[in-house]
C-alpha cells in the first residue's frame, strides 16, 4: 500500500435552507479542493450523502458531481455509512490511492438537510424491524445512553455543558460554522429539552454544506502543495446493530476497535495525538468516544469537559473549529469539515482557532448508534 496525502481542501459555510442547489455546493467544494492542487483532472471521486433520495428525490450522486464540476470518465462512486458518511467517502478514496487504482482522488460530502423531515429520515439508520416502530430516532438513542451514563455513573446535571460551550466558542471565529455565538452553563441548561434528559444544546443542528479533499501518493504529494498533510490511518469497526444487543451499551467497541487498529496502524500512542475531532452530535457521544477510544476512563470522559481540559489551550483540544454541535453536522459532508479543519489546524491555516504547533490529529465519525465508527489519524 502506499502512503497518501491531503493536498487541496474546499468547504462551502453550513448554513440553514441552502438556495443553491446540492450539486452546485459540492461542485464548489471540488473546485476550490482542486485549485489548492493544481489540478484540472482527478482519477476517481467519491461523493458522501445520506439523505438526499429522500429529502431531493435525487440518488446516484456521485456521477452527478463529477458531470457538474467537468470530470468525465473517471470512476466516481457514491458512498454511505449512515451518520458517519462522509468519513466513509474519505475512506474509499484514501483507498483507492493507497492501492495505486487512482493516482488522485477527491472524496466530497454534501448534505442538504434543512428543507425536509430529517429526524425520520436519520432515524433509517436504526433497525427498521426492531427500533423505527417504536418510535426510536437518533435523539432517543442518545437520550437513552444519557439517562444509563448518569444513573451508572452519577454525573451532575450540568457534567456535559462544556462539551457545547467549547464547541460555540470556538465556532465563532470559523467562518464557515453555522453558529457564531457563544454560550454559557445557563444557556445549555435552560435550553428546551428535546428528549429527556438530552436539551436543545446538547444536539447538533439539522443544517446544508459541502466540503471536499483531494488525496494523492505521498511520494508526490509536495509537487501539489508545499505543505501536504498525511493520512497516516484509515480504519473501520461495526458493534452489535441495535444498542440494547451491546454486552455493555456505554462501551463504544466500534470507537475503541477503530481506534486501537488506527493507532497501531499509523503507529502512534494516543498521547501523541495533539487534537481530536470528535463526533459531538449529542454532548454525551463526545463523552462517549473520549472513553472509548481511550482518552479517559469509563464514567470519567465529561470530567475532561468539566475540567476545562478540552479548549484551545487545553490537555486534548476538542472541536476546535466548532464540532459537529457549533460548525454544524450536514451528515454526508461532516467528516470531510472535519478533515478541511484539520488540514487548516496542521498547516497553520486556522486563524484565530489556531493551535500552537499541532502535528498529530484524530478524526472520529460514527454512524447510526455507533454500530459503525471510523477513526482517521493525520500527521505532517
Ligand atoms: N443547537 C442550538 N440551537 C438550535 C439547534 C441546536 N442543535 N437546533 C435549532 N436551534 C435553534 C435554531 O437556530 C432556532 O433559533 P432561533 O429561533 O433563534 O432562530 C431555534 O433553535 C428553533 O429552530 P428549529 O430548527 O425550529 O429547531 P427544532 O426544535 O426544529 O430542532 C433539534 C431542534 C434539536 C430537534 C434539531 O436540531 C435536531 O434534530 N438535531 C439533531 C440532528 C441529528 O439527529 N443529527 C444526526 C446525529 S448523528
Amino acid at each position: 500500500m502506499r502512503k497518501v496525502s491531503i493536498v487541496g481542501i474546499g468547504q462551502v459555510p453550513v448554513k440553514k435552507q441552502y438556495e443553491e442547489r446540492m450539486r452546485t455546493i459540492a461542485k464548489i467544494a471540488v473546485k476550490e479542493a482542486m485549485e489548492e492542487a493544481g489540478v484540472a483532472k482527478v482519477d476517481a471521486l467519491f461523493a458522501g450523502n445520506m439523505l438526499a433520495d429522500e429529502l431531493q428525490g435525487q440518488k446516484h450522486l456521485a456521477s452527478l458531481i463529477a458531470d457538474e464540476v467537468g470530470l468525465d470518465l473517471i470512476e466516481a462512486m457514491q458512498v454511505r455509512a449512515a451518520t458517519a458518511t462522509g468519513a466513509a467517502a474519505l475512506r474509499m478514496a484514501y483507498l483507492a490511492v493507497a492501492s495505486g487504482e487512482a493516482d488522485s482522488a477527491i472524496a466530497v460530502g454534501v448534505e442538504k438537510m434543512s428543507g425536509g423531515l430529517a429526524t425520520p429520515a436519520l432515524a433509517k439508520a436504526l433497525d427498521a424491524r426492531y427500533e423505527v416502530p417504536s418510535g426510536d430516532t437518533l435523539i432517543s438513542k442518545n437520550a437513552d445512553l444519557m439517562r444509563m451514563y448518569i444513573d451508572k455513573y452519577n454525573m451532575p446535571a450540568d457534567g456535559l455543558v462544556n462539551f457545547s460551550i467549547n464547541a460555540h466558542k470556538n465556532g465563532v471565529t470559523n467562518p464557515n460554522a453555522l453558529f457564531k455565538k457563544a454560550i454559557d452553563r445557563e444557556t445549555v441548561l435552560n435550553s428546551k429539552v428535546i428528549s429527556h434528559p438530552i436539551r436543545l444544546f446538547d444536539c447538533s443542528p439539522v443544517c446544508d454544506g459541502a466540503a471536499a479533499v483531494l488525496l494523492v501518493p505521498t511520494e508526490e504529494a509536495r509537487a501539489y502543495h508545499e505543505s501536504p498533510v498525511h493520512i497516516m490511518a484509515s480504519s473501520v469497526s461495526s458493534d452489535r446493530f441495535r444498542v440494547a444487543d451491546r454486552p455493555e451499551p456505554l462501551l463504544l467497541r466500534a470507537a475503541r476497535m477503530s481506534a486501537v487498529q488506527a493507532f497501531r496502524r499509523a503507529n502512534v500512542n494516543r498521547k501523541d495525538v495533539d487534537f481530536y475531532e470528535v463526533h459531538d452530535a449529542f454532548s454525551i457521544m463526545a463523552c462517549l468516544l473520549l472513553e472509548a477510544a481511550g482518552f479517559a476512563r469509563q464514567g470519567e470522559g465529561w470530567r475532561m469537559a468539566a475540567e476545562n481540559k478540552i479548549g484551545l489551550d487545553g490537555e486534548l483540544p476538542l472541536a476546535t473549529m466548532g464540532g459537529l454541535k457549533a460548525r454544524g453536522h450536514p451528515i454526508g459532508a461532516t467528516a470531510l469539515y472535519q478533515t478541511c479543519e484539520i488540514v487548516q489546524q496542521l498547516t497553520g491555516r486556522a486563524g484565530p482557532n489556531q493551535l500552537k504547533n499541532p502535528r498529530i490529529a484524530m478524526l472520529q465519525s460514527v454512524g447510526g448508534a455507533a454500530s459503525t465508527v471510523l477513526t482517521h489519524i493525520f500527521g505532517i
